[in-house]
């Protein structure tokens, strides 16, 4: 007797993936609600461009003695956001979808905030928050996302562990300021 598989057979497979050819790599075995996805990752990429102007504004304001290798991991984590925009854009169009980079209601569709900060060490503040806000939002979509879109879910799971990374690197800096520009004001 043959053993009954879960896969689908190859002359179904060819057949389906005949139909609606205009959907490029979205095809009938796609499970996800496509367009709760593309939601999800145009919010996402709203987060990781307010992420890159903040780290941007903040590279160009640290200042102060200790500031330059901390202007230098500003600069860093910046490129690396931007990074991150460009495989979510990229992955929308895959999924048949137009990323959204319009200026207008960025900040509101965006999970993580602009926030300027004063001093040094309130940027590393707003920017340890913003990390944190992302790695939540991002281990949510990924639990939303199950196993009804591994390609999707994988692309988010490298992105969470560079936030997870980048989260740890602002609290090593926050550690590591001397105890007198710790306690300024908002600490
Ligand atoms: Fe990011
Ligand atoms: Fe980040």
């Amino acid at each position: 007797m043959q053993k009954e598989t879960l896969l689908t057979g190859v002359q179904t497979l060819r057949k389906r993936a005949r139909q609606r050819i205009d959907e490029g790599a979205v095809t009938a075995g796609y499970s996800a609600d496509r367009e709760t996805v593309l939601k999800l990752l145009n919010d996402s990429l709203a987060t990781e461009i307010v992420c890159v102007l903040r780290y941007r504004r903040h590279h160009f304001m640290a200042k102060g003695i200790q500031s330059k290798s901390i202007a230098d991991e500003f600069l860093a984590h910046s490129n690396e956001e931007q990074g991150h925009a460009d495989e979510i854009a990229a992955r929308i169009v895959q999924l048949g979808g137009e990323p959204n980079f319009a200026p207008d209601g960025l900040v509101s569709r965006s999970h993580a905030e602009y926030v300027e900060g004063e001093s040094l060490v309130d940027m590393i503040k707003e920017d340890l928050v913003a990390e944190r806000i992302a790695i939540d939002s991002y281990r949510e979509i990924i639990q939303y996302l199950g196993d009804q879109d591994p390609t999707t879910k994988r692309m988010l799971e490298g992105i969470l562990a560079v936030e997870e990374e980048h989260a740890d690197e602002m609290a090593d800096l926050l550690e590591g300021l001397p105890a007198e520009l710790k306690q300024k004001k908002g600490t």
